[in-house]
């Protein structure tokens, strides 16, 4: 009995800790801090901020031109795109990269916008030159 009740709380608390997350203002160091741990969990097996691994590195990559990491040897699928990285253009990348660039090397998809958004903010928060 004691058992049960102890779980009903803690399952009570996690859905008050998660609508309050869902309700909390869209503060963006609190997004860039959740995307960072996201980022490291999600992308840090191929990506990182400042090296070039399994894909390029992701120093400012918000506003930065497709494909244009010297040194990184992109897909010619990738280079084709042409354009650069917005926050908007990023979540349709993370939504399916296969979509946006047929035959491109990346196929990892993030199904949760919130998960997007917070990975977007925090790549958004490293900056080229800070
Ligand atoms: C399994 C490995 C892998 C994972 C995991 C991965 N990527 Fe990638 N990513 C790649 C590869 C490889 C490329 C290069 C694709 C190409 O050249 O076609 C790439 C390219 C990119 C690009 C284009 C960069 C540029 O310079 O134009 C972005 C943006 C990107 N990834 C974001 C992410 C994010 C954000 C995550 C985590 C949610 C992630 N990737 C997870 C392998 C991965």
């Amino acid at each position: 009995m004691l058992r049960i009740l102890a779980t009903a709380v803690v399952a009570g608390a996690v859905l008050v800790v998660a609508s309050l997350a869902a309700a909390a203002p869209a503060a963006a160091t609190g997004e860039a801090a959740a995307g960072q741990a996201l980022y490291l969990a999600r992308c840090g097996g191929c990506h990182s901020l400042d090296a070039n691994r399994i894909g390029p590195a992701h120093r400012g990559v918000v506003g930065r031109r497709v494909a244009s990491v010297p040194g990184y040897a992109y897909s010619p699928a990738l280079k084709r795109l042409g354009g650069v990285w917005t926050p908007a253009r990023l979540d349709q990348w993370l939504q399916g990269p296969q979509a946006v660039a047929p035959g491109a090397r990346m196929f990892l998809t993030v199904g949760d916008p919130a998960v997007r958004r917070d990975i977007i903010a925090y790549l958004a928060a490293n900056p080229a030159t800070p």
